[in-house]
């Protein structure tokens, strides 16, 4: 099997990259990745020099170069992960989100058509995508792999449009593809652009907390070694054509997210309880803010075995002691570009 992963210095990408090199020696698994500001090599160093690994840094965007990279390369599989990720960037900058997302998926997908023409046996494409996709949630109700589409944001506007376009691909030429809906995911090497990352930082640097809007917006929190296993489930495992929906049983309003973390950090500085919760501060709403999302996941349950890692308290204590364990990690990411980005959103 050479497998292609794009994407794999970011957060969810380097996880699925460590287990995949870790779980089958026997493949050769190239990491192709543009290290754009959400990638870092430093993610993979325990994996850089294994024998199956191989780092190429490059730009999906970049048509000639996919093009030949596919021509040269000749890969059986595909687990897609290169994005813009991050719904805030999309409203101040949407044109980077279409390109990667959407030329970028096209290119992929054009190249893979090309190098495995009338040869689709035992090749696969796999898309990772949001749940974003399927827009925003009332008090009750989940998303799940027949929800119609209604993306809000130019992220997930993007995010959609590429889930089409890999469907298109299947329906029109054969691509053996498979997508992914999942839901948000936190844990170790997460950027700090992301909420339980930056509060996290923030608590630590006794910096204020911004929560948007009211912080009644709730989430469906997953922990990326379980999203990683499951990508790795389904690459193996799920029916070519087929979609799965992916989400942690988890639901939780913003602020009781915010709450849970400044509590256990508190703990963990030596603070004194309700320290941290002093910094909470409520900030002008993200524009369009999707109000709740949720995903039954009981189809990749009962089909493929998979369910989520119990319970959030415990994960998420665990995170918190990789960001506080792993400082160098969080200054090298935190210092340049980070500190312009953080500027332009919450001091305007
Ligand atoms: P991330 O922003 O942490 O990482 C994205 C990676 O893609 C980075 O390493 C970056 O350098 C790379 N990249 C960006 N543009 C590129 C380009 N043009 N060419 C090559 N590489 C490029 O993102 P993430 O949170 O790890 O998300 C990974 C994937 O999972 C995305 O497709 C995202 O839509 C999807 N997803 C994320 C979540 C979540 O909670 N984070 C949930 C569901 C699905
Ligand atoms: O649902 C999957 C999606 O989850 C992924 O597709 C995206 O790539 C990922 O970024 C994530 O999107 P969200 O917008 O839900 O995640 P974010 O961490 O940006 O925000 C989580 C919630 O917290 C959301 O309701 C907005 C709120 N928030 C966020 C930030 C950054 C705040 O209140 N304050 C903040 O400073």
């Amino acid at each position: 099997m050479k497998l292609l992963i794009t994407g794999g210095a970011g957060f969810i990408g380097s996880h699925v990259v460590r287990r995949m090199v870790k779980a089958y020696g026997q493949y050769s698994i190239v990491n192709l990745d543009a290290l754009t500001y959400a990638g870092n090599l430093a993610n993979l160093a325990d994996v850089q020099d294994e024998p199956n690994y191989r780092f190429v840094k490059g730009d999906i965007t970049d048509k000639a170069f996919i093009r030949q990279l596919f021509l040269d390369e000749q890969f059986d599989g595909v687990i897609h992960l290169a994005a813009e990720s991050h719904v805030d960037r999309s409203i101040s900058g949407p044109d980077a989100f279409i390109q990667t997302n959407v030329v970028g998926t096209a290119n992929l997908l054009n190249a893979a058509v090309e190098s495995w023409k009338g040869n689709m046996e035992g090749k696969r494409f796999y898309h990772v995508s949001t749940d974003e996709v399927f827009g925003s949630l009332g008090e009750t109700g989940m998303f799940s792999e027949t929800t119609a589409y209604d993306p809000r944001s130019p992220y997930s506007a993007s995010k959609a449009a590429s889930d089409h376009l890999v469907r298109a691909y299947h329906h029109t030429y054969g691509l053996p593809v498979i997508i992914s809906n999942c839901s948000n995911n936190y844990g170790s090497h997460h950027f700090p652009e992301k909420l339980i990352p930056l509060i996290i930082n923030n608590i630590k640097n006794k910096r204020p907390l911004p929560v948007y809007g009211k912080g009644e917006n709730i989430r469906d929190w997953l922990w990326v070694e379980d999203h990683a296993r499951a990508i790795d489930v389904i690459f193996h495992r799920g029916c070519s054509g087929e979609t799965y929906c992916i989400g942690g049983n988890n639901e939780w309003k913003n602020i009781d997210v915010v709450k849970l973390l400044c509590k256990l950090m508190d703990d963990k500085l030596g603070r004194s309880a309700g320290e941290s919760e002093q910094l909470i501060t409520y900030v002008t709403d993200r524009p369009g803010h999707d109000a709740r999302y949720a995903i039954d996941a009981t189809k990749l349950k009962n089909e493929l075995g998979w369910e989520p890692t119990q319970p959030f308290e415990t994960l998420l204590s665990q995170t918190i002691d990789w960001y506080l364990a792993n400082e160098t990690w969080l200054d090298q990411v935190t210092s340049g570009n980070y500190r312009n980005y953080y500027e332009q959103q919450y001091n305007r």
